[in-house]
């Protein structure tokens, strides 16, 4: 049986998973992300470890570990921030948790922040609780519809489906994707259209981001990108933050350049080399909705994602395939 480090309290369906089968766990108790120098002693003669996108897992971290490391299971379905190649060196398997709950969670949560960003939800609730309502208006706060526009997905994986499949079944809206490989089958289902990502962005009215950050998609938005879309576009990104140029989406903000933005991701978060009032103006912003990296954040997506990293360690110390690798 083997010793699993765990690094920060997750919901418990892996951890009851993990003891029940046997092994022995060591959970960093503190509050928030585990301090690096508490991650290099924590993890020292572990068989295999229970990261999260907060923690940095680099080479440093895998040799703190020695050489029993056998997994690294990673507790979100992003996994940009473990050094895949430092593991593949040393041979360590990294698995991450493309559970079917979390892409259902996260396709939910693109369309909460379109929909309020459509029906200007947070403004007509700072509105109403300033004191402001003093009767209906035939013109306040207007917004736009969903229903019968154009939504440019970006990233046509798991999730992006799973937002493909909302938009056209619950709102009846009209789909264009854009994604290194064609679906022929899945456009033929949902009429989805495929686009280059130029043209995506010149047609679509509300883009959605759901790809991985890459080398190739750092800042894939950026000030070019944003002179493409429509003055009334909405983009939404629950992927990851520097897949947006934050200044260039500031300065579209500014100038309507765009109609709105709604965030859950931001450039500048925890591992990130960034000051944290980089995101300030944003913040002031009233066409932009914002939340803290929580598109994932329900009960049922949490505890599958804290099964499924189990279930991977759980196969790896029994010496069989991981269930998810993440490359
Ligand atoms: C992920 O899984 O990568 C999300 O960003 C957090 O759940």
């Amino acid at each position: 049986m083997g010793k699993v480090f765990v690094t920060r309290q997750i919901p418990d369906a892996g951890i009851l998973a993990l003891k029940k089968a046997g092994h022995t766990l060591t959970v960093y108790k503190g509050d928030g992300a585990i301090p690096r120098k508490e991650l290099l002693a924590g993890v020292k003669g572990a068989d295999a470890l229970l990261s999260l996108l907060t923690d940095k897992i680099d080479g440093e971290v895998m040799d703190a570990a020695g050489k029993k490391l056998k997994v690294i299971a990673n507790y979100a379905v992003g996994f940009d921030n473990i050094d895949l190649p430092a593991a593949k060196k040393r041979k360590i398997p990294v698995t991450n948790t493309p559970a079917p709950e979390v892409s259902e969670t996260v396709a939910e949560h693109a369309f909460a922040l379109m929909i309020a960003l459509a029906h200007r939800i947070p403004e007509a609730d700072r509105f109403a609780r300033a004191g402001k309502y003093h009767g209906w208006g035939p013109m306040m706060l207007l917004g736009v519809d969903l229903y019968g526009k154009t939504l440019g997905i970006v990233g046509l994986g798991r999730i992006g489906k799973a937002v493909c499949e909302r938009a056209v079944k619950g709102f009846r809206m009209n789909v264009v994707y854009s994604d290194p490989h064609k679906d022929p089958a899945f456009e033929k289902q949902f009429k989805a259209k495929y686009l280059p990502l130029e043209k995506l962005l010149q047609q679509a009215d509300f883009i959605s981001l759901h790809v991985p950050l890459l080398p190739s998609t750092r800042h894939l938005i950026s000030t070019d990108e944003f002179a493409l879309m429509k003055k009334t576009a909405y983009l939404v990104n629950t992927s990851r933050g520097p897949v947006i140029d934050e200044k260039a989406l500031e300065r579209a903000l500014r100038t309507n350049r765009i109609a709105g933005a709604g965030l859950d991701v931001f450039e500048c978060e925890p591992l990130i080399d960034c000051d944290p009032s980089d995101t300030l103006e944003l913040r002031k912003m009233e066409n932009a909705v914002l939340t803290p990296h929580t598109a994932s954040a329900t009960i049922e997506a949490r505890q599958a994602m804290s099964q499924l990293a189990a279930d991977n360690i759980i196969a790896v110390l029994k010496g069989k395939k991981p269930l998810t690798p993440a490359a």
